[in-house]
């Protein structure tokens, strides 16, 4: 099931949102709505709160007592701003009615209230439905508006012809009907159902290797690009596993395993691996421990020359690769630092014997770590691909679609 954002945008069509929203509810999706002022001179927020069992967003200044997260999620313990948080974890964001003015905005880029702002940093499927005045439909402005959301990737269904809301009036501008909307939103979500059936194991974040009761080494790994994938897996219909080390962030519909040191990682992926058809190995793992890490807090006066003895810890993912079962498909991910850096991934795809590594270059600062953005290179036994640059998002569902065609 889903987690959808709807957008209410002012007009009389918004009484028929109210409808669209309790579809979708019914339909077993997480819902959650924001509403421009013009939006609730026409209907009430108390109405879209009863449906979906969420409170309404309209101001970006204020905070959502959601905290980002759809009904029936676990909330996260830090508060994240509210308008970026929701929107990306959205699947899909209707804007429904989308109003002349409203859609002059979002092909504008114009950032005045919840609903736009959250739409320019949308990275799901974005679809509009439209409800005015025929003459208003029709206008230049609306059509070269209508046009460029288009040309962008934004889906504009049609609206309908027939009697519009001014007494006597027909034409084209009417809102699609409310299950023709969610008919749009899920076959927005469904297009890749290519997991279905598959059962993937990520792993994600950067591990900590204890060198005394309080400091460790560990790595700048956020985990934002193995939860990208977990979350894309099972939107793509896989049974997802997520082994997290050190993750903050939350994950929705997966199973989390989380762990801290490089041995604990390996135990919980080991165990899951066996019941797992593909594992995507997202995480940062220390290639080094300290050997006999203190049982006490070092201190300062242990004097000036302190080094520590590290030892190598088991490369778990050629560990994984030379015990797999027929069928079973293992990815790697790496970063390397510039030059020569598809040669070396390509080196590590032999060497741990993995179908596929995923690799991105870390000289470049405006990708990878903790960055929202990536841009990374497929490299399997049939060649090498670069991705497109995306949101992580965008670019976990462009490793999973080669992903899928492995197994
Ligand atoms: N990996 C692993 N176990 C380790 C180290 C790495 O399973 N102890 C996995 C990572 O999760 C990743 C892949 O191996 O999917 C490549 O990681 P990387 O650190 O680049 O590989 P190394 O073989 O450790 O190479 P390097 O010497 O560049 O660190």
């Amino acid at each position: 099931m889903a987690r959808i954002l709807i957008g209410v945008s002012g007009g009389i069509a918004a009484y028929k949102a109210v409808e669209f929203a309790r579809l979708a509810t019914l339909a077993g999706h997480g819902v959650r709505v924001t509403m421009t002022d013009a939006a609730s001179r026409f209907v009430g927020a108390a109405t879209f709160e009863g449906i979906t069992g969420a409170p309404v967003l309209s101001d970006e200044f204020s905070r959502d007592p959601l905290r980002g997260t759809y009904p029936g999620e676990e909330m996260p313990a830090h508060d994240p701003i509210s308008h970026l948080a929701v929107v990306e974890a959205a699947d899909a964001f209707a804007i429904a009615p989308a109003s002349a003015n409203t859609i002059a905005k979002l092909a504008a880029g114009i950032c005045d209230s919840f609903l736009t702002t959250s739409f320019l940093a949308c990275t799901a499927p974005r679809i509009v439905a439209p409800a005015m005045n025929g003459r208003m439909w029709d206008a230049a402005a609306t059509r070269a508006n209508v046009a460029l959301l288009r040309e962008r990737g934004v889906e504009v269904l049609e609206p309908g012809e027939g009697a519009l809301a001014s007494r006597g009036e027909h034409g084209p501008g009417r809102m699609p009907e409310p299950p023709e909307i969610l008919a749009a939103v899920e076959a927005s979500l469904g297009a890749r159902a290519d997991l279905a059936g598959k059962r993937v194991l990520v792993t994600a974040g950067g591990t900590r290797e204890a060198i005394d009761p309080v400091r460790f080494i560990g790595n700048r790994s956020s985990g934002r690009m193995g939860i990208a994938l977990a979350e894309a897996a099972a939107r793509r219909g896989a049974d997802v596993t997520l082994v997290a080390a050190n993750v903050a962030l939350p994950a929705a519909g997966v199973e989390r395993v989380d762990v801290s040191s490089a041995a604990e990682l390996e135990a919980a992926t080991r165990s899951a691996f066996a019941g797992s058809d593909v594992l995507l190995m997202a995480a940062a793992v220390a290639d080094f421990r300290p050997a006999a890490p203190n049982e006490h807090k070092l201190v300062r006066e242990q004097g000036d020359d302190l080094s520590l003895a590290l030892e190598p810890t088991a490369d778990v993912l050629a560990g994984l690769a030379a015990g797999r079962r027929d069928g079973q498909v293992l990815v790697g991910f790496a970063a390397e630092h510039g030059g020569e850096f598809v040669e070396r991934a390509r080196g590590k795809l032999e060497r741990k014997g993995i179908d596929a590594i995923v690799v991105n270059d870390v000289s470049d600062s405006s990708i990878g770590f903790e960055s929202g953005d990536n841009e990374v290179t497929f490299v399997s036994g049939a060649g090498e691909e670069r991705l497109p640059r995306g949101s992580k998002r965008e670019v976990a569902d462009a490793i999973l679609d080669r992903v899928a065609k492995l197994g």
